[in-house]
């Protein structure tokens, strides 16, 4: 199967089948999402939480991002690669945000960026876009803004907030993304934007009338231990057979179990 472009994704809005989005952080998670024949690998943001340790996602730096967009690219072949920039890298102004977006094209050798916002970064992504890079939208609950929209918490909930995101998904289609992704809203919200917007919507926490969804690999996986949103299903539990199988390897190099004999020259 041949390399997944923006424009596939797009002409999955009426074709189908609906888009799987995975983030990942690493040559390994990259080849275990591309693999598995996941459609989007998303170097998250998120990464500065799920793999640096941050308390959330203002610290992390385009040098970060693009150290592991690097490393996923690498081990992804199929699916496409989409990279999130991170605050600050787009929102002081356009000449750096296609420079920083580039960066992840040239350097990265992502397929496309990701930017949080609606209509206030709607001229961002569309000088992106002119300037030949595929761009993603993320509305909703946005991370790196998340301090001034009171927390992490469900947006668009009332008549106003509902207008002003429906905006904000008109915009970014008029500055030409290919996709956005929907972040904690009502389901009923977002199959409302879906079916009012004619590019491709991908929900986190955001019901199932979104067309495709998207969950952190560290989250569903089990492998983040920290906290768990309700919106997160965790398709298996990889950290504790890990710490399981650490504890016994400390046992056996304490008791000199380990090395056995086949593992020694
Ligand atoms: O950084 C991230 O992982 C994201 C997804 C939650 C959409 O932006």
């Amino acid at each position: 199967m041949g390399k997944i472009t923006p424009p596939d994704i797009l002409a999955r809005k009426k074709k189908g089948p609906k888009i799987s989005t995975v983030t990942a952080y690493d040559y390994p998670t990259g080849k275990l999402a591309d693999d598995a024949g996941i459609d989007v690998v998303l170097v998250g943001d998120s990464l500065g939480m799920v793999c640096l340790g941050y308390p959330d996602t203002v610290s992390v730096t385009m040098e970060e991002m693009l150290h592991h967009t690097k490393a996923v690219s690498r081990g992804v072949k199929t699916a496409l690669i989409v990279a999130d920039m991170p605050f600050l890298s787009y929102q002081v102004g356009v000449e750096e945000a296609i420079r920083n977006a580039g960066r992840f094209l040239k350097e990265g050798r992502a397929d496309a960026v990701k930017l949080e916002g609606g209509v206030s970064q709607a001229d961002k992504a569309a000088a992106i876009v002119r300037a030949g890079i595929p761009v993603m939208g993320h509305i909703g609950l946005t991370p790196q803004t998340a301090t001034q929209l009171g927390g992490f918490k469900v947006q668009g909930k009332d008549t106003r907030a509902a207008l002003s995101l429906m905006e904000d998904a008109k915009a970014l289609c008029e500055a030409g993304v290919f996709s956005i992704v929907i972040e904690c809203v009502p389901a009923s919200l977002s199959s409302r934007i879906t079916s009012q917007i004619p590019v491709p919507t991908i929900g986190i926490g955001a019901g199932g009338g979104c067309d495709g969804q998207v969950l952190v690999f560290h989250d569903m996986t089990g492998l983040f231990d920290r906290f768990t949103p309700k919106f997160v299903k965790k398709y298996c539990d990889a950290g504790a057979p890990i710490k399981e199988a650490l504890k016994r390897y400390k046992e056996e190099v304490e008791s000199g179990s380990f090395p056995g004999p086949e593992h020694q020259f």
